[in-house]
């Protein structure tokens, strides 16, 4: 563990966290293992000195969580602004760590002036001018990029695909188009389609399995170039069931196809908020665990990233639901905090998740 990951009592305290901040490039070079381990970020963290260093001393990769989609890079048609992107990957550069590239096409992040034209025969370059520009200025140091982000969605009822502005522009076609356009721009880069909600043994989770492997296996016949899939993992506490083999198999079958797999958004969203915080945490880990022990198992795995790596940076909120569910607590106004389920509190102490990542990425991990 020590060549993947930096000592545990390095992570301990700001202090020490800082002393590793300066040996970063070193430890980067040495955290060289498959699967390798990374989270999202986003620029801020690095007005945050303890956090900063915290990515800079626990992760071989990092993902940009908003600064490279297309919604940010072009607020104005025609007009790239990569200085968000610019700045994760040159601190990613400079604690030799890879950058993913995520993501091109994703109906969550379409500009507003995009939204309007995204009509039956829109031209291509619309999106396409983006994602050649996205790719072109990060080709070479970003390796692997979501080029298409969450296509299925067996619930708009028509081929398991999803009916976003981009289907109805361009029909289904629109993902192996995306995927060859990204090609073009890069010869080596890899490229991959994300997607969530793959886990859970339940109907819903079951048909967006089916409809994923049914898209794949078209990709593979139309022989269009696909290197990976990148499975989102937003675990959650309230939905399930976790049934191991439907989840090996699953990824087998993926596997099976000579794809690349990668988690990509591994982050648990909490139930039992009532609960005290060391038992929030276990149940957190304890979740992870198992959907980790099955895919750290399949050999086609390649990398963890983390949704955000601390509780203070997290996308993960404890919503009005979440409340609802529990009408007899809080009423004293107080409340459960934060969502727990990123490996590091918001004071960056490692929680139980963490070391569950410590231990089964070193369990199953190869150094390169
Ligand atoms: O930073 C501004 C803040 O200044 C402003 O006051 C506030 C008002 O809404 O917005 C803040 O920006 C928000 C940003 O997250 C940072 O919190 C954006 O509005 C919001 O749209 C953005 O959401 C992101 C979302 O993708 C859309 O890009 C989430 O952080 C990000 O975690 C989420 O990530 C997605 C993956 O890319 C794809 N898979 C699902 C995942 C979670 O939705």
């Amino acid at each position: 563990m020590e060549r993947a990951f930096v000592r545990r009592d390095v992570v301990r305290g700001l202090a020490t966290v800082a002393v590793a901040a300066a040996t970063a490039c070193r430890a980067g070079a040495a955290r060289r293992t498959v699967p390798s381990f990374g989270a999202a970020v986003r620029q801020t963290a690095f007005d945050d000195g303890p956090l900063s260093s915290l990515i800079a001393t626990t992760c071989a990769t990092v993902t940009p969580e908003l600064e490279l989609k297309w919604a940010a890079v072009e607020r104005q048609h025609g007009t790239f602004t990569f200085s968000g992107a610019d700045r994760i990957a040159a601190f990613a550069k400079s604690h030799a760590m890879a950058m993913r590239g995520h993501t091109l096409v994703w109906h969550g992040s379409i500009p507003d002036w995009a939204e309007p034209l995204l009509v039956p025969g829109a031209d291509w370059s619309l999106v396409g001018r983006y994602m050649e520009a996205a790719i072109r200025r990060f080709d070479g140091h970003v390796r692997r990029w979501d080029v298409v982000n969450e296509p299925i969605a067996p619930e708009d009822g028509f081929d398991g695909r999803r009916v976003s502005p981009f289907y109805a522009a361009w029909g289904s076609n629109y993902v192996f188009r995306a995927l060859e356009h990204a090609r073009a721009a890069t010869l080596r880069g890899r490229l991959f389609i994300g997607e969530y909600g793959l886990e859970y043994a339940n109907p819903l989770q079951a048909a967006r399995r089916d409809a994923l492997l049914a898209l794949v296996r078209e990709a593979r016949r139309a022989k269009v170039p696909l290197d990976g899939i990148g499975l989102q993992t937003h675990l959650d506490l309230r939905t399930g069931p976790f049934d191991p083999q439907v989840y090996r198999d699953f990824l087998q079958a993926l596997a099976d196809e000579g794809l690349a797999l990668c988690i990509t958004e591994l982050d648990v969203k909490e139930r039992d908020y009532p609960q005290p915080i060391e038992r929030r945490d276990q149940l957190v880990a304890d979740h992870a665990a198992r959907v980790l022990d099955v895919a750290l198992a399949q050999p086609a795995l390649e990398e963890v990233t983390c949704w955000g790596l601390s509780d203070r940076q997290s996308w993960l909120r404890v919503e009005p639901r979440d409340y609802a569910s529990f009408p007899n607590y809080w009423q004293d106004g107080s409340s459960p905090g934060l969502n727990r389920g990123l490996p590091f509190s918001a004071d960056l102490q490692p929680k139980p998740l963490w070391h569950v990542l410590e231990s089964r990425i070193s369990q199953h991990g190869k150094d390169i």
